[in-house]
């Protein structure tokens, strides 16, 4: 099976596609963005400013990050619930335009991705972690339907949400993700775009099968 590399924006899709995928085909799923998730929670815990570079650096360099059985370990905390908030969405994002940030769990993934065929997904996979991917894919939605999946989601959980409040924080998330200097969100040249706002996930994990299929 050839690796595959899936990006693009929250509540497109990535990765519950991703998932049944990983599934499906035998692959082990990375999910990148629970990482920066991780470091967003570790350096809020700590109380540790992502500005101040040189105490960032230290809670980074005491960081350990792991996935065992789909579930994310920080410092060997199952940390797999406590990142799904909104509020680590937003950290999340914060966090990953800090170039130490990046430079530690970029490292880390592309270890994680040697020797072995993986799925990640994320936001650089297919411009800057995964650049040899044989299968790259971008999925996009509009960002109406992309915080109605959001929202459904969190409702889902119990969460007493605003649909308005889940759509601006997204849209205010997609330009933080756009516009940072370091590896921005952004499709490769090479990529596959699949916009997914009217296609169900059966839809969309058959038209990504199909592509795994003619690059084989
Ligand atoms: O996919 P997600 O919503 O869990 O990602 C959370 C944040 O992490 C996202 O807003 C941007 C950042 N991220 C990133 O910069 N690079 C990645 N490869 C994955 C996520």
């Amino acid at each position: 099976m050839p690796t595959i590399a899936i990006d693009g924006p929250g509540g497109a899709g990535k990765s519950t596609i991703a998932k049944l995928l990983a599934a499906d085909l035998g692959l082990e799923y990375i999910d990148t963005g629970a990482m920066y998730r991780a470091i967003g929670l570790k350096t809020s815990k700590c109380g540790v400013d992502p500005a101040d570079a040189g105490s960032l650096q230290a809670m980074l360099d005491g960081t350990d990050i792991d996935f065992i059985d789909g579930k994310i370990y920080l410092d060997g905390e199952d940390v797999s619930g406590q990142i799904r908030t909104p509020e680590m969405s937003m950290m999340a994002s914060k966090v990953s335009a800090v170039p130490a940030v990046r430079k530690k769990l970029v490292a880390l993934q592309r270890q994680m991705g040697k020797n072995k065929d993986v799925i990640m997904d994320g936001r650089d996979i297919g411009t800057n972690v995964l650049t040899d991917a044989p299968v790259k894919i971008f999925l996009s939605a509009s960002p109406e339907v992309r915080a109605k999946r959001r929202y459904d989601e969190l409702i889902a959980k119990g969460e007493s949400v605003e649909y308005e409040d889940v759509l601006r924080e997204m849209i205010e998330r997609d330009h933080q993700d756009m516009t940072r200097e370091t590896d921005p969100l952004r499709k490769a040249d090479d990529a596959v775009e699949i916009d997914t706002s009217d296609m169900t996930i059966d839809e969309v994990v058959d038209a990504i099968k199909s592509i795994v299929s003619s690059t084989k």
